[in-house]
């Protein structure tokens, strides 16, 4: 039995500040490294697609969640945020009729969540962390109002 693996450790590097988005972020990660854990173990097609489909959900559920809170306080380049997120969510669609097509996507996936994790969340969303500091807009200020997910 192999032992599990931690494809990307959750460290204080990831966070921006803002808790309702760090608290996404490290579940976002915990649950990526269940999946390809999972990917390494189970056999069942159908029990795949629905792993992967959930980290879709939560990913493509997070990106709205950020977007909306950047509208919410004012940041000034959502739109250039946005791109990336759907940049990020082609990528996954692209992986998706893979993984439904039966293909294993493992290293793959691993690529893009570590551009994901090393670039877009420490670098990208680290700006909005920037500006809401700038504005002193931080925690308990901020409150989030538009979250769709239970984290
Ligand atoms: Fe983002
Ligand atoms: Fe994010």
């Amino acid at each position: 039995m192999n032992e599990p693996i931690v494809a990307v450790a959750w460290d204080d590097c990831h966070r921006i500040g803002l808790d309702e988005i760090d608290r996404e972020h490290e579940w976002i990660v915990n649950d990526f490294n269940t999946m390809i854990n999972e990917f390494r173990t189970v056999t069942d097609r159908r029990l795949i697609e629905k792993i992967f489909d959930g980290f879709v959900n939560a990913t493509v559920s997070h990106f709205a969640h950020e977007e909306a809170s950047m509208i919410q306080y004012g940041f000034d380049d959502v739109e250039t945020h946005r791109n990336s997120h759907a940049l990020y969510c082609g990528h996954l669609a692209r992986l998706r009729i893979k993984v439904y097509a039966g293909i294993d996507v493992t290293d793959a996936l691993l690529d893009f969540f570590t551009s994901w994790t090393t670039i877009h969340i420490t670098k990208t969303d680290q700006k909005f962390g920037d500006f809401l500091k700038a504005r002193k807009l931080t925690d308990p200020q901020v409150k989030i109002l538009t979250a769709t997910t239970t984290w």
